[in-house]
């Protein structure tokens, strides 16, 4: 079929029906939808490279703990995916997460947010647009412990000390690559988007509140209040495949504004 020219979904890999898990699981509806109606649409985005961000970090405290947050990947996971439907070269720079890498997408895997910065640094010279989904520690020990913490009954305080802003250091440089922040909020969402818009120097912003248990971390299903610097865009409530390349047609649309003005 490879040799006639036809275009494999999967096998994707997950929890299948027998019980196991491991590759042979169905690929989810909503993402043979997207591929299908991709495979008939010239891409958005054909001779764009796009570096994106996906999944957790993870900050080690001694050899077997570790401070990190609950991010799947699976947000960032499905922008890279959507990007390289619309015709992106695409370059996935992934934190620790166990999912299947996107059809045609290149794959860097870092553990901490300072590998992720020297990755993203690395691959942004050549890169036209940035997304940053990754959920990056802010903090790391100051001090990882050499050998395992023992446990006593006193109280054990951990020293942080503040990672380096990859999309700052990014935004910083001239010329620099159109950036797209995401902000999880668990509180005035619009509110602390904007300042990351503004503060970070973004082009603009995916905000999503991480509260509900059926949208953010984790789940399938995605809602993104989008921003930039004059405008805005509600995404609703959608598979995270689907939102995905929502998301990509409007940075597409502000991508091309910005490249003409
Ligand atoms: O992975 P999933 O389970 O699918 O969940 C998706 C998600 C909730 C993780 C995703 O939609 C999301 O919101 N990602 C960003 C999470 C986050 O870290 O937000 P923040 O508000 O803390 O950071 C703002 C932006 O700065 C982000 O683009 C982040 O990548 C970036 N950042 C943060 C810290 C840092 N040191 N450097 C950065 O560049």
């Amino acid at each position: 079929l490879l040799q006639r020219g036809a275009q494999l979904l999967g096998p994707a890999s997950g929890e299948q029906a027998c019980g196991e898990v491991g590759t042979g699981r169905m690929v989810e509806p909503a993402e043979i939808v997207t591929a299908v109606i991709g495979s008939f649409t010239p891409g958005a985005l054909t001779g764009v490279k796009v570096v994106v961000t996906a999944g957790p970090t993870r900050e080690a405290l001694d050899p077997v703990r570790y401070i990190s947050n609950r991010s799947s990947g699976k947000m960032g996971f499905a922008v890279a995916a959507a990007a390289a439907r619309a015709g992106a070269t695409v370059t996935l720079i992934a934190g620790p997460v166990s999912l299947a890498t996107p059809a045609g997408v290149v794959r860097i895997d870092v553990v901490t947010a300072e590998e992720m910065y020297a990755a993203v640094l690395a691959a942004q010279t050549a890169c036209d647009i940035l997304i940053a989904a990754a959920a990056v520690a802010d903090y790391r020990a100051k001090t990882v412990v050499p050998q395992k913490i023992k446990k006593s009954g006193a109280s054990l305080t951990l020293e942080l000390v503040p990672n380096r802003d990859i999309l700052a250091s990014i935004t910083a440089q001239s010329p620099r690559p159109f950036v797209v922040g995401f902000a999880a909020e668990t509180e005035r969402l619009l509110e602390n988007a904007r300042l990351k818009l503004e503060r970070k120097a973004l082009d603009v912003v995916a905000a999503n509140s991480v509260v509900n248990a059926a949208s953010g971390f984790e789940v399938d299903h995605n809602a993104l209040t989008v921003l930039w610097p004059d405008g805005s865009a509600e995404l609703p409530l959608m598979h995270k495949t689907l939102l995905a390349e929502r998301l990509i047609e409007l940075i597409v649309e502000r991508y091309r504004a910005k490249s003409r003005s």
